[in-house]
């Protein structure tokens, strides 16, 4: 039997989490592979919703490709519903997240929402967090000195690069990838680096968790509640 690919999981959870979407309302929208097929589904049920609030610029070209309008996060309310992907997730539904870049747009929907619904594939699923080097976007002007802070947490900290450049984020800033981190305790850690100057956003999301996640396994999407 020919086994299914990490694409076609994808496409399962994306397809899933139609089911959160309310009708007659505005839908958060996270950012990456998993969500792009995500906003694939939802573009089939676009009549049926508002619209969307985009959580990177990415996210919103697809979106508006496919005939679904954006809204600013400063024109609407509350949000019922979060759809957005993780790069770890953990058995609290605590997660690493800005693989993609877009961790500080994300946090700021996911906070915004009253329900964080997480697609992942289950090789998303982790123990501890902290295997996935962990995305922290900062002010330039402080890259150094928090490359230093979380040397002395055991961290080994490097400069993202794009075209061997720093990498530029949405919000024109750069970011660090942090390995050799074990996030045993997230919200702490969360509070922690939260607190240092020149922090623009930890991808820790633990005071932003998920409530759901769908993971697509192999025996097909599986439900866990937080
Ligand atoms: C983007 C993110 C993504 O949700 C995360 O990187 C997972 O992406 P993908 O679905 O492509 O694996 O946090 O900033």
């Amino acid at each position: 039997m020919k086994s299914i690919t990490q694409d076609e999981l994808k496409t399962l959870v994306g397809q899933a989490a139609l089911q959160y979407v309310v009708p007659g309302e505005i839908v958060g929208v996270g950012t990456g592979s998993t969500v792009n097929k995500f906003i694939d589904a939802l573009a089939t049920i676009r009549h049926r919703i508002k619209g969307a609030v985009s959580s990177s610029n990415a996210s919103t070209a697809r979106l508006q490709a496919l005939g679904i309008p954006v809204f600013d996060a400063n024109e609407v309310g509350e949000l019922a519903v979060y759809i957005d992907g993780a790069d770890e997730i953990d058995g609290r539904g605590y997660m690493i997240k800005g693989g993609g870049a877009a961790l500080t747009r994300e946090k700021i929907v996911a906070a915004q929402s009253r329900r964080f619904v997480c697609i992942a594939d289950e090789s998303k699923l982790v123990q501890m967090l902290g295997g996935f080097a962990l995305p922290v976007e900062v002010i330039p002007m402080a890259t150094q000195r928090l490359i230093r802070q979380f040397a002395a947490l055991g961290g080994v900290a490097r400069v993202r690069l794009k075209d061997g450049a720093p990498m530029v984020t949405d919000n024109g800033q750069h970011l660090l990838d942090v390995t050799a981190l074990r996030i045993s305790e997230p919200l702490a850690f969360e509070d922690q680096v939260n607190q240092w100057p020149g922090v623009v956003t930890v991808g820790v999301f633990a005071h932003q968790k998920a409530q759901v996640c769908l993971l697509g396994t192999a025996g097909g999407v599986k439900l866990i509640e937080y």
